[in-house]
């Protein structure tokens, strides 16, 4: 088969055989598949030899780029010794050198034994489930009944799993599945641009806070945890909340004996310009859930990072029954942990953290710039993670309809200009590889904004 042939043959196998997450397969059968054959730092190439950058880090995992020689030689030379051994009844080496490593790191992000024990799972809804489970079985170990319920919030999104979606807010995704799912208090989405309490920040003195507190005072004897996405609802679309909110989030969590779960699978690993989250308004949770960016985008890896006072609740004896009955077949799989370990270096080495700062500046910049647009409701942001809202009018914040598909017209045009980028709704989402360099980045936002313009016809 020539090279050609060989490429339509994929197109065609790929609609035959293939059911894409999230895609409305009728449409996405009527068009030509891209698929990629290939990357190299924060581009990567359709089989066609087509060069795109990679503006969602292919779906917000890739840190330091795509092929980055330390990641690839940390795989190759790991599959040297062993490919994956479980850690149900053993360990493995590169498991408990990054959960050593990961426990130092929290210990600098958050203070020493703040977060101390590493579960280990493979993506960031198993994180969450995790989470969810150790929350709950946690209070029964402490001789507290009844606390089987969690607060989160409306336009949350924690994964796709069962659990997860109980917690989620988005009722695009979300609503179909409400008989399947367990019941949780919905607190108000800091969301100050569409504000469902009708107020307007600064001067509503964090009402969505009251909401929550209200919630929690009338039931917190059935609420094992708050959990919510520290200071940016990413999937909801890119929601930035308040500063202060998470902070004051966590008081009320202490002031009414819940655990305050921080879901920092996609802002975790230096997103928004802190390795955490969390640590930009010093808040330290109880329960931290890792994943995404964790091997630099690599490999699936996930860890849900608890206190040693929920760690310690678990211990008994052998008749009691208190052990965390939860574990995956790729539980620790040595590959991903030794991939990880290796991206951990690299933050290190490249000051990963230090050099995002003036590319975090270059797109405030340009966020501050795009908001003027006639049809741009607001622009936001957290670190390298931001998200245009796209407003048919600017004045009544009117949006564009669903149908419209707004977003992805923008995503469309851009990908003309070479720039691979995959909306929420209305919401152009921005992420690259933290690795991206100036120039790129600035091309990026170029292309975006010239999207902008074609698809709303500014
Ligand atoms: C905050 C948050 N939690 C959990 C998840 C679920 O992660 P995964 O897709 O790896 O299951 C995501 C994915 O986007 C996320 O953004």
């Amino acid at each position: 088969m020539g090279i050609m042939e060989e490429n339509k043959h994929l197109e065609e196998a790929d609609k035959k055989y293939i059911w894409h997450p999230f895609t409305q397969m009728k449409d996405w059968v009527a068009e030509t598949p891209v698929i990629i054959s290939e990357g190299k730092d924060c581009f990567i190439k359709d089989i066609y030899g087509r060069w795109y950058l990679d503006g969602v880090s292919s779906l917000w995992v890739n840190i330091h780029g795509h092929r980055k020689k330390e990641l690839d030689d940390a795989i190759k030379s790991q599959l040297d010794s062993i490919a994956h051994s479980t850690l149900l009844g053993l360990s493995n080496v590169p498991s408990v050198r990054l959960a050593e490593r990961l426990i130092k790191l929290m210990d600098s992000s958050f203070g020493e034994n703040s977060l101390t024990k590493v579960f280990y799972s493979d993506n960031g809804s198993t994180a969450v489930e995790v989470a969810l489970k150790m929350a709950f079985q946690y209070w029964l170990h402490k001789g507290i009944k009844g606390k089987h319920t969690f607060v989160s919030l409306k336009n949350a999104y924690h994964g796709d799993t069962i659990g997860a979606v109980s917690v989620g807010g988005i009722d695009i995704f979300h609503k179909t599945f409400e008989p399947l799912l367990f019941k949780s208090y919905k607190a108000p989405s800091p969301y100050c641009y569409r504000c469902e309490l009708d107020a307007s920040y600064p001067e509503c003195n964090f009402l969505c806070l009251n909401e929550m507190e209200a919630i929690l005072k009338e039931h917190n004897e059935e609420i094992a945890a708050v959990i919510l996405e520290p200071l940016i609802q990413a999937a909801g679309g890119m929601i930035t909340a308040p500063q202060g909110y998470l902070k004051g989030v966590r008081e009320l969590c202490n002031k009414y004996n819940v655990l305050l779960i921080a879901d920092e699978v996609a802002t975790g690993f230096g997103r928004t310009g802190k390795m955490f989250a969390s640590e930009h308004e010093s808040v330290v949770p109880d329960i931290i859930c890792l994943s995404k960016g964790i091997t630099g985008g690599y490999m699936p890896l996930a860890v849900t990072i608890s206190t040693e006072e929920i760690y310690n609740a678990f211990l008994g004896e052998f008749k009691d029954i208190k052990t965390f009955f939860h574990g995956h077949s790729y539980t620790g799989n040595p590959l991903a942990c030794a991939c990880a370990l290796a991206c951990l270096d690299i933050f290190e080495k490249e000051e990963t953290l230090k050099n995002l700062q003036p590319k975090i500046k270059l797109l405030e910049a340009w966020l501050k710039e795009i908001s003027a647009h006639p049809h741009v409701g607001e622009a936001r942001n957290a670190g390298l993670m931001a998200g245009v809202e796209l407003v048919k009018d600017k004045a009544a914040k009117e949006p564009f309809k669903w149908e419209e598909k707004m977003g992805w017209q923008v995503a469309y045009a851009a990908r003309e200009d070479g720039v691979f980028i995959r909306p929420l709704g209305n919401v152009v989402v921005i992420m690259p590889p933290l690795a991206i360099s100036t120039e790129n980045l600035k091309q990026m936002l170029n292309v975006i904004e010239k999207a902008i313009n074609t698809a709303t016809g500014s």
